[in-house]
């Protein structure tokens, strides 16, 4: 039988990727997203209007699936948005806009998903995280700390979940190259800011990253790897080497030297 997988954030990036990988190696994937108009349904794969920002929406989707299918095996919440600026800097409001995607979108996702999971015996939930949930990034504060609230709950609800035979990973990408950078709320400094020679210094070299960074191909690689595992590990973090070794280093280091490596690296 043909497993059934809900993605959102399946419109772009990632999520699309993952979306395009699974459909291709027989899963039935519901991709899901706001900008759905551009995207032609394939075998296997299903474009579905889902923001994770709405309950009654989540809620009809989530319906759809399990009516037309009648289990999802597997969830990716790949949702999500970037932010960069100073934090004195940040209209609160933009703050809770970032969580209220990156992180209490999952919140709601997984409250519709887990109880068709919990009846049928069993499934996978993957959160997408960031080497920013491991690492508090300077001008990225406001994202690594959305991200960093996705580790917490991912943690804990790999316990809570266990006894039902859910399974839930958290994946922690470096820099893919997507259109993160494009849909990424960017504060820019007004003219009198004490931030203003860094952040310019910064948003240049965050961008650069972007471009330099992976293809969004090896997440979904991985994801098939992970979708085809039983038993699949907690954490995946992918990357290049400097990237992936990052949130172990800051253990062993001292906290002084690493903050000097971040502070150059990131030429602030
Ligand atoms: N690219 C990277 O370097 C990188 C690194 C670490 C982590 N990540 C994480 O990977 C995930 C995917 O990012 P990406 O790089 O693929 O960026 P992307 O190309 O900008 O894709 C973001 C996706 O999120 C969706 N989205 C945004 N707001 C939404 C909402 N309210 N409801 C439902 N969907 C929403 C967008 O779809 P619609 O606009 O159609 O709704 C889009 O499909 C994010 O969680 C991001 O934080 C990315």
């Amino acid at each position: 039988m043909k497993k059934v997988v809900l993605i959102t954030g399946a419109t772009s990036g990632l999520g699309l990727n993952m979306a395009q990988k699974l459909s291709r190696n027989h899963y039935i994937v519901y991709a899901s997203g706001r900008n759905i108009s551009t995207h032609k349904d394939l075998p296997n794969l299903k474009f579905i209007y889902l923001d994770v920002t709405k309950e009654d929406v989540i809620k009809s989707a989530v319906d759809l699936i399990i009516s037309e299918q009648g289990r999802i095996d597997m969830l990716i919440n790949s949702a999500g948005i970037g932010i960069a600026a100073a934090i004195e800097e940040i209209d609160t409001q933009l703050v809770k806009e970032a969580f209220d995607i990156n992180y209490m979108g999952i919140i709601r996702m997984v409250q519709y998903v887990i109880p068709p999971m919990r009846r049928a015996g069993g499934g996978k939930i993957i959160n997408i995280g960031s080497i920013a949930g491991r690492v508090g990034l300077p001008f990225q504060g406001i994202y690594s700390s959305t991200k960093f609230a996705v580790e917490g709950l991912s943690e804990a609800l790999r316990i809570e979940l266990k006894p039902f035979g859910i399974h839930v990973v958290i994946i922690e990408p470096g820099n893919y190259r997507t259109n993160v950078s494009k849909n990424r709320t960017i504060i820019e400094p007004h003219s009198d800011s004490p931030y203003r020679k860094r952040l310019t210094n910064f948003f240049e070299l965050l961008n650069k990253n972007i471009t330099k960074g992976r293809k969004a191909d090896y997440v979904g690689e991985l994801i098939l790897r992970i979708a085809h595992k039983k038993k699949p590990r907690f954490r995946y973090s992918t990357g290049r080497f400097y990237e992936i070794i990052t949130p172990a280093i800051r253990f062993f280091m001292p906290s002084k030297l690493f903050h000097k490596i971040l502070t150059y690296f990131y030429r602030i």
